[in-house]
């Protein structure tokens, strides 16, 4: 990818301001990634209005995957229109707080208001960057993201910070996409693909070792599903004349996945 990180937030920013103000799925199909109804388990959607509850653009469920506890603050890496914000207060209860992080200020804009709808006084969402998180260091205790980190045009940076602000022994819990191999450089350039979350994920081992990097520990990337409509999409943005080299389509979807990602930060901070 050669495009500069300046045009990768500006590009992915457009897209999801153009989403929320249509209020329509990541992709146009309504597939990116996935119809929340089949991400999370039907007694968490049923505890949120259905029109706050299908305005999802994740790829997965990292709220189940987090093991929320009363009393614990959560932090969600680009909390998109707040959905998993909805669901990490009413986990942790009054005594706890959920955090929400994103760049775009109309996704922070429909968040707040839905928040105030729903009368949900324990989260709160900040404007920013997940490359530089507006949030103290060592004070979260878990950390949740859906279908995010591959946006990001440095995932190594957004790694570092959220290893900062984990307080010693705290967890990552995340949905995200990932590959398995490499995919065609075609779509890898492709900047609707980037914004559509595909040309932007990791390899797993990438993925793993940039957790590594960051220091993190109990590291696990588990690939769970493809995302067919993704794909769809992201194939049909890139319009006939692209060649795709010896990559079918069939190949390209045994290629990308949604992941269950979780790891540590070490007990003592050795920062
Ligand atoms: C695919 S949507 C997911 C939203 C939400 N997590 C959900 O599941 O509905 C990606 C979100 O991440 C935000 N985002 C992408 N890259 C970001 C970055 N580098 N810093 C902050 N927010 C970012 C976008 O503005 C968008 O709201």
């Amino acid at each position: 990818m050669t495009q500069n990180p300046d045009t990768i937030h500006e590009s992915v920013r457009e897209h999801y301001a153009e989403r929320i103000k249509n209020s329509a799925s990541c992709c146009s199909s309504d597939a990116c990634c996935s119809p929340q109804s089949s991400l999370y388990p039907a007694d968490l959607i049923s505890t949120l209005p259905s029109d706050i509850s299908s305005t999802s653009y994740g790829c997965g469920d990292p709220i189940t995957l987090a093991s929320l506890q009363l009393g614990q603050t959560v932090l969600d890496l680009g909390s998109g229109a707040g959905l998993d914000c909805f669901f990490a207060a009413k986990k942790v209860g009054t005594t706890g707080k959920a955090i929400g992080v994103d760049m775009t200020p109309e996704m922070i804009e429909r968040a707040r208001a839905s928040a105030q709808r729903l009368n949900i006084t324990n989260v709160e969402f900040r404007q920013g960057y997940l490359e530089d998180l507006p949030v103290d260091s060592n004070r979260v205790d878990v950390i949740i993201s859906n279908c995010v980190i591959n946006l990001s045009p440095d995932k190594a940076k957004v790694l570092s910070e959220a290893f900062r602000v984990l307080k010693p022994g705290g967890k990552l819990a995340v949905s995200d996409i990932v590959t398995d191999g490499p995919l065609p450089e075609a779509i890898k350039k492709s900047m609707s693909a980037w914004a559509g979350c595909i040309a932007g994920a990791l390899d797993v081992k990438d993925y793993q070792a940039a957790m590594e990097s960051a220091g993190l520990i109990n590291i696990s990337v588990t690939p769970t599903y493809f995302n067919d409509a993704m794909i769809d999409e992201a194939i049909s943005d890139l319009g006939t004349s692209v060649d795709l080299k010896s990559f079918s389509r069939e190949k390209i979807s045994k290629t990308v996945f949604s992941a269950k990602i979780t790891a540590n930060k070490p007990q003592e901070n050795r920062s």
